[in-house]
């Protein structure tokens, strides 16, 4: 039964874990998607704002009158009324086959004296080449739109045609943008602007990094994190791209690292389950095993009182009907009557003593004890079952005086008593029992040793159980009730002291008791 249930528990366990790692994956997607999704818009946004601040600039900074174009007065004032942020100049150019004066101007609206082959001059040439194209074909322009020019990423141009009443393209006003600007003040403001598109988690654990060099394919070089988000910039910079990474423990790194937890989690709630189960089932069998001692214990105990009754009544009768009238033999029978009812007694005192003791209703009253003068009084009172059984009793006790032991007088005798009683009752042929006192630090120990059977050494733990009786030849002859040892291993811990054994089968069994001292 328990493997029955220890397998449906693994089984369990094994479908929640299942289930758990399908919703786990699941979450991962959906997170990642939403993740992803997010930092795009972000990134979008920001792109989008630096598009935007340059085409408007373009468009309101670019427009210039096709009358101002040969004043360089109004230019410089067109030009100084303008935002001059993210622009390191502004130019203008009138176009046609007459003279092609290209004049720079400050943001401010200062001229600026630049050399005719300055690369500002070059790039502004470059950027304006197409229209002056259509202006020396006389051509007109469909549409009037601003132009990124940059063929030189040093200097990137912005320009844009103006154009006559006609639609003809008269000249080009252009600016040079400012990277610096861009890359120093525009950028770091507008991510940290666009923040708050993000939600929450993510907000503060983002970086966002600007890749240049991109190649024909939109690549950076070295830009390869597989979390980032990265998109290229599309008005000016065409050759940047904005990568925007989480910082965050990525969603994947989450779900695996709270798998991991489930996992342990699981493993730990099946683990504690098979244990429960495990205890469950051996503290049934305990309880079985228990009801089935009581039981053989309540059999035993009814033939116990069974036999010495039988006895003392068959000699009671005897006695009382005169079958027997030579003085000897209603001695015998007498003594035989006396000896059945101490049995009685004894058997009726243990199983009373040890339900007292059982419910802790046995209280001790302690004082000191000389332990060598309860081993004397002890075998005194077993001296006439000796002689009877032709026991040899060797008591071992030191020179020296024994410390005296902190106790309960007539607790230590039981304890000898049942311990001295079971020797006999075991001895098997060997009708030799030690008896040995020695001090030791903070106790005296009490060893009683026999030549019996022994004990095998899985019982020898049992045999301190109620009503445990080992399972040799022996306990079939012997009578007991199982209640000895136990008796003696109560009255011993109440003491603060302990006992043990240690036998060989068919060598003998050794009993020690360790009775602690006054103030140990
Ligand atoms: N000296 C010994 N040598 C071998 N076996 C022993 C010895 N002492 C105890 N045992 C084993 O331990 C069991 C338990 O002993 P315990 O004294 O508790 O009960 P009992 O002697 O059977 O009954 P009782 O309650 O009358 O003492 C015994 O049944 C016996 O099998
Ligand atoms: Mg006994």
């Amino acid at each position: 039964m328990g493997l029955s249930i220890a397998a449906t528990a693994v089984v369990a366990a094994a479908v929640l874990l299942g289930l758990q790692l399908h919703a786990l994956s699941e979450l991962r997607e959906t997170a990642t998607a939403t993740q992803r999704a997010a930092l795009r818009s972000y990134t979008k946004a920001v792109l989008r704002g630096l598009e935007d601040f340059y085409r408007h600039k373009a468009r309101a900074a670019l427009d210039v009158p096709a009358a101002a174009l040969r004043s360089p007065e109004a230019l410089a004032a067109h030009f100084g009324a303008q935002d001059g942020d993210g622009v390191r100049s502004f130019f203008a150019v009138a176009l046609g086959r007459g003279e092609r004066a290209l004049r720079f101007f400050s943001p401010g609206g200062r001229p600026l004296a630049l050399p005719a082959d300055a690369p500002e001059a070059r790039a502004a040439r470059v950027a304006s080449a197409p229209w002056q194209l259509v202006a020396e074909d006389g051509g007109r322009l469909e549409a009037v739109t601003s132009v990124v020019s940059e063929q030189f990423p040093a200097h990137r141009v912005i320009a844009r045609p103006v154009v006559d009443a006609q639609g003809r393209p008269v000249g080009v006003a252009g600016l040079l943008v400012d990277e610096a600007f861009v890359r120093e003040r525009y950028l770091p403001a507008a991510i940290e602007a666009e923040r708050a598109r993000l939600p929450e988690p993510l907000r503060e654990g983002i970086a966002a990094t600007v890749r240049t060099g991109l190649d024909d394919a939109g690549r950076a070089p070295g830009a390869d994190e597989p979390d980032a988000v990265e998109l290229p910039f599309r008005f000016v910079f065409s050759d940047w791209a904005l990568a925007v990474q989480a910082r965050l423990v990525s969603p994947e790194a989450w779900a695996r690292r709270s798998l991991r937890i489930n996992l342990g989690l699981s493993l730990l709630m099946t683990a504690a389950l098979l244990a429960a189960v495990w205890l469950a089932l051996r503290s049934a069998a305990r309880a079985t095993q228990l009801s089935q001692m009581k039981s053989e214990f309540v059999s035993h105990v009814s033939h116990e009182l069974r036999t010495p009754l039988a006895s003392i009544r068959v000699f009671g009768e005897f006695l009382r009907l005169g079958r027997v009238s030579e003085p000897e033999k209603v001695r015998e029978y007498g003594e035989y009557i006396e000896a059945e009812s101490g049995r009685l007694t004894q058997l009726v005192n243990d199983i009373l003593d040890f339900s007292k003791i059982d419910s802790g209703r046995r209280s001790l009253r302690f004082e000191d004890v000389d332990l060598a003068d309860v081993v004397d009084e002890t075998l005194r009172g077993l001296d006439v079952r000796l002689r009877q059984g032709g026991f040899g009793v060797e008591v071992r006790v030191p020179a020296e005086p024994l410390p005296p032991i902190w106790a309960d007088r007539a607790a230590v005798v039981q304890v000898l008593t049942n311990l001295l009683e079971n020797a006999l009752k075991y001895s098997g042929g060997a009708r030799e029992v030690i008896v040995e006192l020695a001090p030791e630090a903070g106790c005296v120990t009490l060893c009683v040793t026999d030549r019996g059977p022994g004990i095998h050494p899985a019982e020898q733990e049992r045999i301190f159980e109620r009503f445990y009786r080992a399972g040799g030849g022996l306990v079939h002859e012997a009578k007991g009730s199982g209640l000895g040892l136990a008796i003696v291993r109560h009255l011993v811990e109440a003491h603060g002291g302990s006992v043990g054994v240690r036998s060989r089968l068919g060598e003998g069994s050794t009993f020690r008791v360790r009775w602690p001292t006054h103030g140990a």
